[in-house]
Parts: structure tokens; C-alpha cells; sequence
């Protein structure tokens, strides 16, 4: 399971990055609608310098010659550029003939298996399933990667990637690991409260304690000539 980090915030990826978890990063329109001021394709080249590993560019276009016009200049941007259409059938079209270019992309959007399926059929590189979102409307977003893994395993000849995306919390993580998808994409909040326990906390507070004590104890004993 690899963990990519789902923002635009060059501050959130600058730290994730030092951390050495990072193999990649997900921006999208409204994660980048929230950095003010940031351009685009400089926000896009600035991610390929602090992560070697895919960074998702996704288009705005609703036709196919849109996405893949807006793919191809996206992909020039850097060769760790993967350019993201939505699951639709112009998404489809807009996949196989990027891949045609050799340029991957990245299915986003995806709420059932057969969306998965078509988009792996075209040639994506990863879909994207979103199980926060389907969680949100009771229905079950893990059962969705499930299944997605549940076909691609069926068929040896598809070789794409299942991202799990819109990972609302630790445990969603390691679920989708379970479930079978190769990737979480995660908001920072999330990767920040999967290296928090209380017993971590305490138990470290405690040995630092115990050192401390220690370090007075040989201070004192030095202190008494012994
Ligand atoms: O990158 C897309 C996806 O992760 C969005 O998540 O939280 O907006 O449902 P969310």
C-alpha cells in the first residue's frame, strides 16, 4: 500500500515529503480553488520537485478534445505529470487517446465497479474510487474497492492501479489496504492522526522522564564524590 497525499498545500506536502511516507500527490480543482493565488502549473511543477513520484493534474474540460488538449499540456509539465479526467464516456476517449500519447491518467470520480472496469478497459493508469463520498450517502465505500479488486483480479491483463480516494480518517487507510486498492490518497489531517496514540504519547513521556531522572540521579551522585 503506498500513501500519496491528496492536496494542493505546498506547506502540507513540503512536511509530509520529510517524513519519507510520500510516493505521490492528488490535486484537484477545489483542493486547488483553496490556494489563493497559486498558479496552476507552477503549483504542479513546484509538487514534482518535492515528491518523485505521480502527481495528479486534473483537467477542466467536459468534451474530449478538451482533456486530452489540456492532457498533453499538463504532461510536458513534468514526466511525473498523471492527468485526471472524470468517469465519464469523454473521460473514457480522453484516456485512450492520451495513452495513445503515452501519457497516463487517472480515472477520478469513480462510484461503482463498472466505472472502474470501462476506465481500466481504456488504459488508465489508476482509478479512483471515492469512499468517504459514498460513505457520506450510507452507502459503503469499502465494499466498492472490494469489488473493484474483485474484477481486476479476474482479468490478468489489467494491470491499473485502484487509488483510493476522499479518505475521510485513519481507519479508511488500512481498510482500503485490506480491501485491496494500492494507494490511499490522503488529506495531511488524516496522515497527521494515524501517528497519534496516547499510549505512544504517555509511554514516551515516560521514558523521557524516567531518563531525566536518571541523568539527576548520576548529577547528584557525581555532585557526592561518588
Ligand atoms: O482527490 C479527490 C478526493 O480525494 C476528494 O475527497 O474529501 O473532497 O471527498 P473529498
Amino acid at each position: 500500500m503506498k500513501i500519496y497525499l491528496d492536496t494542493a498545500n505546498l506547506a502540507e506536502i513540503r512536511e509530509a515529503a520529510r517524513w519519507g511516507i510520500l510516493s505521490g500527490v492528488t490535486t484537484n480543482p477545489s483542493l486547488m480553488a483553496r490556494e489563493a493565488g497559486a498558479g496552476f502549473e507552477d503549483t504542479i511543477r513546484t509538487i514534482a520537485g518535492l515528491v518523485d513520484g505521480p502527481i495528479s493534474a486534473e483537467t477542466v474540460s467536459e468534451d474530449a478534445d478538451g482533456m486530452v488538449r489540456e492532457g498533453v499540456e499538463y504532461a510536458a509539465w513534468h514526466s511525473n505529470v498523471i492527468i485526471k479526467v472524470p468517469a465519464t464516456t469523454a473521460g473514457l476517449e480522453a484516456v485512450a487517446r492520451l495513452g495513445r500519447r503515452g501519457i497516463r491518467c487517472n480515472v477520478t470520480l469513480i462510484f461503482n465497479a463498472n466505472q472502474a472496469l470501462m476506465a481500466a478497459l481504456a488504459g488508465a493508469f489508476v482509478v479512483s474510487p471515492f469512499i468517504g463520498r459514498l460513505d457520506d450517502i450510507s452507502q459503503d465505500g469499502m465494499e466498492l474497492i472490494r469489488e473493484i479488486a474483485a474484477v481486476f483480479e479476474q482479468d490478468p491483463d489489467i494491470r491499473t492501479q485502484i487509488l483510493a480516494a476522499s479518505i475521510r480518517h485513519p481507519r479508511h487507510v488500512i481498510e482500503s489496504a485490506l480491501a485491496g486498492a494500492h494507494i490511499a490518497t490522503c488529506p495531511f489531517g488524516v496522515l497527521e492522526k494515524g501517528m497519534r496514540h496516547p499510549l505512544t504519547d504517555s509511554g514516551n513521556a515516560a521514558f523521557l522522564a524516567d531518563w531525566r531522572a536518571r541523568e539527576a540521579a548520576m548529577a547528584l551522585a557525581a555532585a557526592a564524590g561518588h
